[in-house]
C-alpha cells in the first residue's frame, strides 16, 4: 500500500499544531510503520492570520471546517475545535456523509451525539476513532477495545481529570484553600473556557460515558452520569480524610450489574496507599477489571500538546494501516440502552459535621445515624477552640438512600450547625 493517507485537519490549537508538528517531524517514521505516506492536505481555524509556531504553508486553507471535512483530497477528517455543537458536529456529519473517516480528540461531541454519529459512520462503512478524547496521552480505548477485547469488564474506574486532580493534590500539599488553588490553576492557563466542565465533573463525566459504553456493549448515556464536582471540598476534608488513612479524588466509577449500569463521577475517598490514592498533579489513571485480566491500571499524562497529539496520531495510523474497529467496540446498532442503576453498591462514606459542643449532642448524632440504618465504623471529635466541634465519622456500608435518610436525620437534630459534608468512600 503506497497511496498517501490524506488528512484535513481542522482546529490549530493545542492539540491540532500538536498534530502537524509530529507528523512534519516523523514523516519518515510514520511513513516506514504504516507502509505510506501520511500527509496533510488541507487545514482549517478561525484566524488565519495567527503566528502558530509552525509552517502551515505546504497546506490548503480553508475558512469553513465543512468546507474542509468534504475536500476531495482529504480521506480521514480530524476534528480538532472542540465543542458539542455547531461547527465541530456539522463537520464531522459532513465527513461521514462524503464518506470520510474522522479521528477527534472531542470527548462532548461523542458523549452527547456519539450514537447517531456512530450509525451514521458505519452506515457508509466509515471509522470514527477518539483515543484523545478520553485521558489523552493513555491509550486506554485501545486497551478496552483491543487488548482487553476477550474479558468480561466488570468495572472501569478513573481519575480522568487531570485539573480537578491538581487542584486537590495541590490544596493537600500545600495545605491552601479550594478558592486560592483554583486561581492558581487558572493562573497556569489548566482550566477549560469554562472552568465549569473541570471541576463541575462534566469534563470527567463525559469521559467516563464513552469508557462505560465501550467496557459494557451499551450506547452512551452522558445523563445518567451521575456527576458531582470538587466545589464544595473543603481544605479540612482534605486534611481529615488524610487523617483517616485517605485521599479525595474526582473518581469516575462504572459497572454493569442486575441493577443496572452504574455511572459516577463525583469526588470520593479513596485509601491514600492505592495506586489511584498516590496519583499526583494532573496526572490521569484508568483501572479497568475484568474476568479474566483481574486489574490493569494505566497512567500517563491526561492533557496537553504532546500526549493529546500521541494518542490523535495512533487513530490516524491504525487507519493508515487499514485497521478499522467500532467507534464503541461492537456495531453501534448492537449496543443496548442499558436501564440506568438507580442506587449504588452500598458503601461506607464519611461524614464531617460541625457540631454544638454541648452536653447530649453526640448522642442526638448517633441516634440520628441509628435510626436511619447506618451504622459508625469510627468516629473523631477535633481539638477546638470555639462552642463548636469539628466531629467526623466513617460509616459501615450503607446504601446512599440510608445515607441521605441519616443526613437529613443529623440536620433535624437541632445540634449540628450547616449541612454535613458527606463522601463515599471507594473500595478498590
Ligand atoms: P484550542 O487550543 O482552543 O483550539 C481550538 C482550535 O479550533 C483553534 O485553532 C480554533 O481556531 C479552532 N476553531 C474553533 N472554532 C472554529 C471554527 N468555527 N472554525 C474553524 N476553526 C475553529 O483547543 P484544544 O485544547 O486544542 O482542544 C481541541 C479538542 O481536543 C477539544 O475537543 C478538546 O476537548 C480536546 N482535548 C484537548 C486536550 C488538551 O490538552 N488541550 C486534551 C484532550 C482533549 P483559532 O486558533 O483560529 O481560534
Ligand atoms: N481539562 C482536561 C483536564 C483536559 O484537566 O484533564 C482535556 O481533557
Amino acid at each position: 500500500m503506497t497511496e498517501p493517507l490524506r488528512l484535513g485537519i481542522a482546529g490549530l490549537g493545542t492539540v491540532g499544531i500538536g498534530v502537524v508538528k509530529i507528523i512534519r517531524r516523523h514523516a519518515a517514521l510514520l511513513e516506514a510503520r504504516t507502509g505510506r505516506p501520511v500527509v496533510i492536505s488541507a487545514v482549517c481555524a478561525r484566524d488565519a492570520s495567527k503566528d502558530r509556531g509552525v509552517s502551515l504553508k505546504d497546506y490548503a486553507w480553508e475558512t469553513d471546517p465543512v468546507a474542509l471535512a468534504t475536500r476531495d483530497d482529504v480521506d480521514v477528517f480530524v476534528e480538532l475545535m472542540g465543542g458539542h455543537d455547531g461547527p465541530a458536529k456539522a463537520a464531522t456529519e459532513a465527513a461521514l456523509a462524503a464518506g470520510k473517516d474522522v479521528v477527534t480528540a472531542n470527548k462532548a461531541l461523542l458523549a452527547i451525539h456519539g450514537q447517531a454519529l456512530a450509525e451514521q459512520a458505519e452506515a457508509k462503512g466509515r471509522v470514527i476513532r477518539f483515543e484523545a478524547a478520553v485521558a489523552g496521552g493513555i491509550p486506554v480505548i485501545k486497551s478496552l477495545t483491543e487488548g482487553l477485547a476477550g474479558n468480561e469488564i466488570t468495572r472501569v474506574m478513573g481519575v480522568m481529570n487531570g485539573t480537578c486532580n491538581y487542584i486537590l493534590t495541590r490544596m493537600e500539599t500545600a495545605g491552601l484553600p479550594y478558592a486560592t488553588v483554583f486561581k492558581e490553576a487558572d493562573d497556569l492557563g489548566y482550566l477549560e473556557a469554562d472552568p465549569t466542565l473541570d471541576v463541575g465533573g462534566i469534563d470527567a463525566g463525559h469521559k467516563l460515558a464513552l469508557l462505560a459504553a465501550i467496557a459494557f456493549g451499551t450506547k452512551p448515556a452522558f445523563d445518567d452520569v451521575k456527576l458531582e464536582g470538587i466545589q464544595r471540598i473543603a481544605i479540612e476534608d482534605i486534611r481529615h480524610a488524610a487523617d483517616m488513612g485517605y485521599r479525595i479524588k474526582l473518581l469516575g466509577v462504572a459497572q454493569r450489574s442486575a441493577r443496572g449500569l452504574e455511572q459516577r463521577m463525583t469526588p470520593c475517598l479513596v485509601p491514600a496507599n492505592s495506586p489511584l490514592g498516590q496519583l499526583e498533579g494532573g496526572t490521569n489513571m484508568v483501572v479497568i477489571e475484568g474476568d479474566a485480566i483481574e486489574q490493569v491500571v494505566l497512567r500517563g499524562p491526561g492533557a496537553g500538546e504532546g500526549p493529546t497529539a500521541s494518542a490523535v496520531m495512533g487513530d490516524i495510523l491504525d487507519i493508515a494501516r487499514g485497521i478499522r474497529i467500532a467507534t464503541f467496540g461492537q456495531p453501534a446498532t448492537t449496543l443496548d440502552e442499558a436501564p440506568s442503576a438507580q442506587t449504588g453498591l452500598p458503601a461506607a462514606h464519611y461524614v464531617r459535621m460541625s457540631l454544638q459542643d454541648k452536653p447530649g449532642a453526640m448522642a442526638k448524632v448517633a441516634a440520628a445515624l441509628g435510626d436511619a440504618g447506618v451504622s459508625i465504623h469510627r468516629m473523631r471529635q477535633y481539638d477546638h477552640s470555639t462552642t463548636i466541634a469539628p466531629v467526623l465519622v466513617v460509616t459501615h456500608k450503607c446504601t446512599s438512600a440510608m445515607l441521605d435518610h441519616a443526613l437529613d436525620g443529623l440536620e433535624a437534630t437541632g445540634v449540628v450547625e450547616g449541612a454535613p459534608v458527606a463522601l463515599r468512600i471507594e473500595e478498590l
